[in-house]
């Protein structure tokens, strides 16, 4: 049988397995089982895979939150559009909402102290990227997202949309930093 020309016979399902094909499957099944093992053991020894929790919370509950920690621990204000810059304490609970088609506020924290980072969408999946490290958490509206995260540099980071959300997602992108 070619992979390039129609069957010759009509019922090739009811062929013996020919032996590359055989072959594929049996590479194919071995790769599934592979990752199947690696998936568990990158979560533990790897970077990657954030253990991150869920609670469901209305959008208009996270977002009396996040508006909460805004008005107490907004420092200053950037761009034309005056987003808060939000300096909360170490070890606190931080609030940042993705909507179309922003990150806010922007956060400022503090190299190596542990927060908990909350993540919720006010309307429908949005991704969050930070750039350039590698780290991507779904953002659900209805669903308070929760990772502790410890930055261990400083510097201005991005945040991308990586759910393509609609016409503005590739102008979707928000700024975090981390101070000494
Ligand atoms: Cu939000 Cu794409």
């Amino acid at each position: 049988m070619s992979a390039i020309l129609p069957p010759s016979e009509r019922i090739w399902w009811n062929h013996p397995l020919d032996r590359v094909e055989g072959t594929w499957v049996a590479l194919a099944l071995i790769w599934c089982l592979f990752m199947f093992v690696m998936m568990p053991y990158w979560h533990v020894y790897g970077k990657q895979n954030l253990s991150n929790e869920a609670y469901k919370i209305a959008p208009e509950a996270y977002a009396a939150k996040a508006q909460a920690v805004v008005d107490k621990y907004t420092v200053r204000t950037e761009t034309d559009r005056q987003y808060p810059v939000v300096h909360p304490p170490a070890g606190s609970d931080v609030y940042l909402i993705a909507r179309l088609w922003e990150w806010w506020p922007i956060l400022e924290l503090e190299k190596d102290k542990t927060y908990r980072l909350h993540l919720s969408s006010m309307d429908w999946l949005h991704g969050f990227s930070l750039q350039p490290e590698n780290i991507n958490i779904q953002v659900h509206p209805g669903y308070d997202m929760v990772v502790n995260i410890t930055p261990t540099d400083a510097g201005a980071f991005g945040i991308v949309c990586n759910e393509y959300c609609g016409i503005g997602h590739s102008t979707m992108s928000g700024k975090l930093y981390v101070v000494e």
